[in-house]
């Protein structure tokens, strides 16, 4: 009889694993879809090549991969093999950090201004200053996108990356600034792009972690997204034959 119980919990234990395993999306720090680009099958074939894991390639897997297969190819690492670099406290040794296999490419542009670019999963917003606001009322009419459509993508990422920040001396001292200055009126804290003076948001969660587009693949479906890390695109080669 106990035997027979035991089976029995051990049988629900595996179905629990089971369904777990393909009913929940991955956790950030665990993603079983994300490899060493030397794990790469000789052969595979998706809906959807994205090349770039940056902040818009990550939005876009994580969306496609609901009812397609995706791959994304991405030439850094990932951003969770070292999750102190990204804290606040690290941002300018991060972004500064230009060798070889860091996460910041130095770059020059045509006329001569010294920049960086990220090379790692979630991209530029590992790396950057990390302020958050929605796009004006303006900008989304003249690109003609369906405001509830927009509406409904500021919460999805809101709900991943952005915070209300802490505020506190600079910050405040800039916004009596700005306020002495006339820019009314003052709208407290808002991610909403408006007149006047606010507090906007941040991807930097109030202990001071850095939140990224690479958070965002947690709403990726996970048996249809392929990730491949350290894979750098040379070359796209087009065909109008079947293969
Ligand atoms: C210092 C700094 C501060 C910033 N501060 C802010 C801020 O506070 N708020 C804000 O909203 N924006 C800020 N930005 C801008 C913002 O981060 C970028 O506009 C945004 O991240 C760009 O997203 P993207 O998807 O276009 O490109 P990226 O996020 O750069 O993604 C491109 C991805 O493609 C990969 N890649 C490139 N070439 C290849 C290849 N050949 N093969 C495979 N993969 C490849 C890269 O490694 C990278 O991961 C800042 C930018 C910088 C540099
Ligand atoms: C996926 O398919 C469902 C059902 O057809 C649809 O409602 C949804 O908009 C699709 N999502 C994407 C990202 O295409
Ligand atoms: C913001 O100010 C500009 C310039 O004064 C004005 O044209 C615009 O209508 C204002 N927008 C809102 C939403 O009040």
């Amino acid at each position: 009889m106990s035997f027979q119980i035991l089976w029995l919990f051990r049988i629900v234990l595996i179905v629990t694993f089971i369904s777990n395993g393909s009913c929940f999306p991955d956790q950030a720090w665990y993603y079983s879809f994300v490899k060493d680009a030397k794990l790469a099958p000789m052969f595979a074939r998706f809906d959807y090549i994205i090349i770039g894991g940056g902040t818009s390639g990550c939005a876009l897997a994580a969306t496609l991969s609901q009812n397609a297969s995706v791959l994304v190819l991405e030439r850094g690492g990932s951003p969770y093999d070292s999750p102190s670099a990204t804290d606040i406290g690290n941002f300018a040794t991060t972004l500064s950090n230009t060798s070889p296999k860091s996460w910041s490419q130095l770059f020059i542009s045509e006329d001569g201004v010294y920049n960086t670019r990220a090379r790692v999963l979630g991209g530029g917003s590992v790396l950057n200053a990390g302020f958050y606001t929605r796009a004006g009322d303006d900008y989304v009419k003249e690109a003609e996108w369906k405001s509830d459509e927009v509406e409904a993508a500021y919460e999805w990422v809101e709900e991943k990356v952005a915070f209300q920040p802490p505020v506190m001396g600079w910050q405040t001292a800039f916004k009596d600034g700005l306020l002495e200055a006339g820019e009314f009126p003052y709208n407290g804290f808002t991610y909403d792009h408006i007149n006047g003076t606010k507090i906007g948001g941040t991807i930097f969660d109030q202990a001071g972690h850095r939140h990224t587009a690479a958070n965002l693949l947690e709403y990726a479906n996970p048996n249809s997204l392929a990730v491949y890390l350290h894979a750098n695109v040379h070359k796209i080669l087009f065909t109008t034959k079947g293969i």
